[in-house]
């Protein structure tokens, strides 16, 4: 990767943390964590990436950390309370994080990470029912205390947005006919419970022997579509980018390709590369060259990382350096 700085040695993280922290050694490098400096952890999860960023910024670097799940932020702060007040830790949205920064103290900081998505800890527990999994309550919020449940949408939307968010979100080639099954069931009875959804999905498309459930995607698309991730995701991105002090490293981890081209689209609209429409004789756009892009392309993990995780195999790694010029 370009000018990232070499892999560091990273400790197995402390504690029993049941999340793996994916590309931890690249986000290290990509971020260039040092002692002494001030970062963000966007998605706070486990506390695997925050933990492994307070450590390498000892003894007395500072991370501020969110998360929008009021759970993992209490367990991550309980499970990093070693740290002291080199840590704060905070329930909120990322794309509130220019707020976040300001009531805390880091109106520059050295590195942000986003680790996008839901943790292990989030898919396995039945309660939140973002899994077909185990079943349970068509529910997929990962901050219970607001927005629509996932039931909502599947027992309200119409045919035709269903079928659409299945085919954007999910990238699923039978949108339409499980969009039908969806509508044809709740006619009957409302969709209740994961269970439901997975072997209503499962029955409309058949099971095509393939190795992965045919309800993955309708779930993955579903996930998204509650939590509303990607509009997250587009506010974020330039609040971290003003967050940054010139030099200061913007790190993202998506699992969607959805997620990994509006991170690809934004940095390269942040690098001065003229918009205007291609017929246009002259420039007037007057594009500012804000972030470049560290590395080429993707980092993704090795195939050592996939074996052990396998949640890692869809994780792509895009890191950007903030300019000098930017104000
Ligand atoms: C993949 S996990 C992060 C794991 C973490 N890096 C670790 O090492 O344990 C993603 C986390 O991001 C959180 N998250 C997702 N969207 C968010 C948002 N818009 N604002 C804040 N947190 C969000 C989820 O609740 C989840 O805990």
């Amino acid at each position: 990767m370009g000018h990232v700085t070499p892999p560091l040695s990273i400790p197995p993280p402390a504690g029993a943390a049941a999340h793996l922290p994916v590309l931890l050694e690249e986000s290290l490098a990509a971020l260039d964590v040092r002692p002494g400096g001030r970062y963000i952890d966007a998605t706070l999860g486990g506390g695997g990436h925050a933990e492994a960023i307070l450590e390498h910024s000892s003894p007395d670097g500072m991370l501020l950390a969110l998360d929008r799940d009021g759970e993992a932020v209490d367990a991550a702060r309980r499970r990093l309370g070693r740290f002291g007040s080199r840590l704060v830790a905070l329930h909120r949205n990322f794309s509130r994080v220019e707020e976040a920064a300001r009531e805390e103290g880091f109106p520059q900081v050295d590195g942000i990470l986003f680790d996008l998505g839901f943790s292990s800890l989030q898919m396995d527990d039945p309660a939140r029912g973002l899994s077909f999994r185990a079943d349970a309550p068509l529910d997929m919020r990962l901050d219970r205390s607001e927005g629509i449940t996932a039931r909502q949408i599947v027992n309200s939307w119409s045919r035709d947005d269903l079928a659409r968010l299945f085919r954007d979100l999910g990238e699923e080639p039978q949108a339409r006919r499980i969009a039908a099954a969806i509508l044809e069931r709740r006619q009957k009875a409302p969709l209740e419970t994961t269970g439901q959804l997975a072997s209503l999905v499962a029955e409309a498309v058949g099971r095509s022997g393939g190795r992965i459930h045919p309800a993955t995607r309708v779930f993955q698309a579903l996930r998204m579509a509650v939590n509303g991730e990607l509009e997250h995701l587009r506010r974020a991105l330039p609040a971290a980018t003003a967050l940054l002090r010139a030099g200061g490293r913007l790190v993202v981890i998506s699992f969607h390709s959805l997620e990994d081209r509006t991170v690809k689209e934004y940095i390269r609209a942040m690098t001065g590369r003229c918009s205007c429409p291609p017929h246009q004789p002259v420039c007037t756009c007057r594009p500012r060259a804000i972030l470049s892009p560290v590395g080429k392309g993707t980092v993704k993990p090795s195939a050592e990382e996939v074996r052990r995780n396998r949640r890692s195999r869809s994780a792509r790694l895009r890191a950007a350096v903030k300019l000098e010029v930017a104000a």
